[in-house]
């Protein structure tokens, strides 16, 4: 019985993918799980500041891994928030690298951002569409005082693997 049933198991995994059956060391460790998104260019700063929460499968729990960073636009009047560089991006486990990139784009036709998480290596990436990026040009006579703000869920999932990475 036990073998039949460990047979039926092999075959299910096998329809569910056209690659050879994982075993648990080299399964896909995604995905991963984002809880507290927040970035944040305030009022009258040039700073933005990002922290997110993750979780990931092949990560240890219950606790999340938290992540930081603060980059600076050399500009009050940004409408963009910034890159965050391999290495810029902070967490408390050295087994998780990020970055995010939201390019500076035009008054009228903003960007969309990219929001990367790798976990031991393996680099899951996001889009951040540019609807989910809330900027307020406050006064527009003063070019100084812009705030950008993300105003997406702060809950997602970063499960997309590019592939031959
Ligand atoms: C991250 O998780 C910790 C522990 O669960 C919690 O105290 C903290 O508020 C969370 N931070 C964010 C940005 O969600
Ligand atoms: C984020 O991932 C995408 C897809 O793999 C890649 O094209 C892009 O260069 C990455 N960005 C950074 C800053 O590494």
């Amino acid at each position: 019985m036990k073998s039949i049933i460990s047979l039926a198991t092999a075959a299910l995994i096998g329809l569910s993918s056209s690659t050879p059956v994982p075993d648990t060391t080299t399964a896909t460790p995604g995905p991963y799980h984002i809880s507290g998104f927040f970035a944040s260019k305030p009022h009258l700063s040039s700073g933005c500041h990002f922290e997110f929460n993750l979780t990931a499968p092949s990560l240890p729990g219950p606790d999340p891994v938290y992540c930081w960073a603060s980059v600076e636009l050399g500009f009050s009047g940004a409408t963009w928030l910034g890159y965050v560089y391999q290495g810029l991006g902070r967490c408390t486990s050295d087994r998780v690298a990020w970055t995010f990139n939201h390019p500076r784009g035009a008054e009228t036709d903003r960007n969309d951002a990219v929001f990367n998480v790798t976990v031991d290596g393996v680099r899951g990436t996001y889009r951040v569409p540019k609807e989910d990026i809330y900027v307020n040009l406050n006064d527009e006579r003063n070019p100084f005082d812009n705030d950008v703000s993300y105003a997406g869920p702060g809950e997602f999932e970063v499960g997309e693997f590019p592939e031959g990475e």
